[in-house]
């Protein structure tokens, strides 16, 4: 990779800045965080109640229980659903790993089926032939913010006996058919990882859903399986949320609204000045849904070029992501075989994000576009 000079280094391009919302919100956030420290309640508490009441009532369901991480959310919503040793949940094999981990730590099969490739979202005609009798739940993922197609996941579902849920851990704020993600489904777990569009300062995560028992169970098993301090009925962990998160997030709750249409300006702003281009293509928006653009990916089948060409410039692109998760050596005896999901395997070496904040400006947005043009015109 070419070195990058001193003045480049200046006018380094983010993929996301978080500094710069920083500087925003500092005022606000710093009284919020107070209001914490002078109660000492760091774990649960009145900023945890408060965010859980906002964030449900912003997706539009009954129950929010948050948690301490996107993670650990995706592996108690199918652990207290009954997910666990013999069942089969059918995912996507084009997500962060934490999908397919959410899955296995529950003692259950991820079974892969490819992407459309329009929108690289898990692809609802491929399900049925995955099925099988040991089938349990379909867990597609809103990837990069756009909603998988859940009308016809429903209706698999509805056929087959099957639990449909959502990780809608890149979703919060997208829409589809008018719905919010992390409504369209038995429940849904949600990331605040701090680079998400709602994210906190630190790790942090919620299960959305409207089934009050499935909550309970979900808020039992996150704090040692326990109701009641020191009586265990039944095994648990202890993945609970913190409250000096919570009210970061109750903060940039406020906001997030505006930033997603910022975002959604910002990547029309890119479909302008990239159209036409020699050999890109970016990911489309299908008609039902409204995207929260989390992240903007294009794609090119020199790649790896292109990124280099990027950061040599002082851009920080980056691949989301590079290995398909029915790849990974994690995945054990889950594992297919590379050819297996043509489709996900091809997007994994042409997809690249370009920067994309709701603090960015258009001076910034052009600079990444004339990089992006320069590189294509002469690839
Ligand atoms: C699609 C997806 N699922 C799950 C996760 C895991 O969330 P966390 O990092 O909060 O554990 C992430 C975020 O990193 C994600 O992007």
């Amino acid at each position: 990779m070419k070195a990058i000079s001193a003045a480049q280094q200046s006018e380094r391009i983010p993929l996301v800045d978080l500094k710069a919302q920083y500087r925003v919100l500092a005022p606000e956030m710093q009284k919020a965080i107070a209001e914490v420290l002078e109660t000492q309640n760091f774990i649960y508490g009145p900023a945890v109640e408060r965010f859980e009441k906002e964030f449900a009532s912003y997706i539009g369901v009954r129950h929010c229980v948050a948690l301490h991480s996107g993670t650990a959310a995706l592996w108690l919503m199918l652990w207290a659903s009954g997910v666990g040793p013999g069942d089969e949940v059918i995912t996507t094999p084009l997500t962060f790993f934490a999908t397919v981990e959410g899955i296995l730590l529950c003692g259950a099969k991820p079974v892969f089926v490819d992407v459309d490739p329009r929108t690289l979202n898990m692809d609802a005609s491929s399900v049925e032939r995955a099925l099988s009798p040991r089938s349990k739940a379909l867990l597609p993922v809103h990837l990069y913010g756009q909603p998988a197609d859940m009308e016809a996941l429903r209706a698999v579902a509805e056929r087959r006996g099957l639990i449909l849920f959502e990780d809608a851990a890149q979703a919060a704020g997208s829409l589809y058919r008018g719905l919010k993600a992390g409504s369209l489904s038995r429940a849904a777990s949600f990331s605040f990882y701090p680079g998400k569009n709602l994210g906190a300062y630190g790790d942090a995560g919620a299960v959305l859903t409207d089934d009050a028992e499935l909550a309970a169970r979900v808020r039992r098993l996150s704090n040692h399986g326990s109701e009641r301090k020191n009586y265990h009925e039944r095994l648990g962990f202890n993945v609970r949320p913190s409250s000096i998160q919570a009210a970061v997030l109750s903060v940039k709750l406020r906001y997030l609204e505006q930033w997603n249409e910022r975002r959604r300006a910002l990547a029309e702003s890119y479909r302008r000045l990239l159209g036409g281009l020699p050999g890109l293509s970016w990911i489309e928006e299908s008609a039902h849904s409204r995207s929260n653009y989390h992240l903007f990916v294009v794609r090119h089948s020199r790649r790896d070029a292109l990124l280099e060409h990027l950061r040599g410039q002082g851009i920080e692109a980056d691949i989301h992501y590079p290995v398909a998760a029915h790849l990974q050596p994690a995945c054990g005896s889950a594992r297919l075989p590379a050819g297996s999901l043509p489709h996900a395997e091809k997007a994994v070496g042409e997809i690249l994000s370009l920067p994309l904040f709701p603090e960015m400006t258009q001076i910034q947005l052009e600079k990444v576009g004339r990089a992006v043009a320069g590189f294509c015109r002469r690839a």
